[in-house]
């Protein structure tokens, strides 16, 4: 038998991040749902409240995820980048209250993950919780900072872009510890969950350029991914599927 190569993990196994989505929405009943990064429509169709969602460009293309995503009392599209809504638009007057579940999805470099965070966070109560995607690769050369800049390693994660994103989950564990940290190895990618949120920090915005200089310092190479993996606390998928596990972080 080969041995795996230092650069690649398996794959994670458990349940995929659009489940574990799912079960957060029908445990945690959110009033309101921001959405950053919506492509096709897969993640946005999960909720069933007020939701705003944000992407330069909505290829919405299977009719049944449409009709559910229509379906919510209220549906907000924004087509742009995130950065021009958060400069434009209050999401906190947008959906008449806090945002209360986000999900960050957007540009997979680890600088516009930050600011979707911060602006994220400002518009959030303390028990609010925002989800991070894409945070641990299971391969480099999905980590890179351009999508398909190299061949992946396994054939089948020829299209699993996480770029550099990791970068800012482990920036946020470091300069945020006041923030409660759920890391899920949910398949393919990984999903972080954080709340006890505060949004009167300024933490992070009063040194954006340092965090930025500080993440880009970072090597996955040098670090690996295992050692990520294990640096990130991460838990397994299957305790975050009942309501049981859910309600002893989660509440809103
Ligand atoms: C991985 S896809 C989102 C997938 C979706 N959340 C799901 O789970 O089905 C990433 C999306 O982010 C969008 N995006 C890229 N840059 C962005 C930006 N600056 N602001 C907001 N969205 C952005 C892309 O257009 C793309 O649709």
């Amino acid at each position: 038998m080969t041995e795996p190569a230092a650069n690649s993990l398996p794959d994670f196994t458990g349940h995929g991040y659009l489940q574990v989505l799912q079960t957060l929405h029908e445990v945690l009943q959110p009033r309101n749902y921001l959405e950053i990064g919506t492509f096709t429509g897969e993640s946005l169709a999960l909720s069933a409240c007020a939701s705003l969602a944000v992407d330069p460009g909505f290829p919405f293309e299977n009719i049944e995820l449409v009709r559910r995503i229509v379906s919510k009392p209220r549906m907000l599209l924004f087509r742009m980048a995130s950065d021009l809504f958060f400069e434009q638009h209050d999401p906190c007057a947008l959906l008449g209250d806090k945002v209360q579940l986000a999900f960050l999805d957007g540009m997979h470099r680890c600088e516009f993950l930050l600011r979707d965070f911060i602006n994220t966070e400002r518009h959030c109560a303390r028990n609010s919780v925002i989800a991070l995607h894409d945070c641990l690769p299971v391969e480099e050369p999905m980590t890179d900072r351009s999508y398909l800049a190299r061949p992946s390693i396994e054939p089948h994660r020829q299209h699993w872009w996480a770029g550099d994103v990791w970068r800012t989950a482990r920036l946020l564990r470091r300069a945020r510890p006041d923030l409660s940290f759920t890391t899920l190895d949910a398949p393919p990618t990984g999903l972080v969950l954080i709340t006890n949120l505060d949004p009167g920090s300024t933490a992070l915005a009063d040194r954006y350029d340092e965090h930025v200089r500080t993440m880009l310092g970072w090597s996955l190479t040098e670090i690996g991914l295992a050692q990520h993996v294990s640096d990130m606390q991460v838990e397994p998928t299957t305790d975050y599927v009942t309501s049981e596990q859910l309600t002893t972080r989660f509440w809103l």
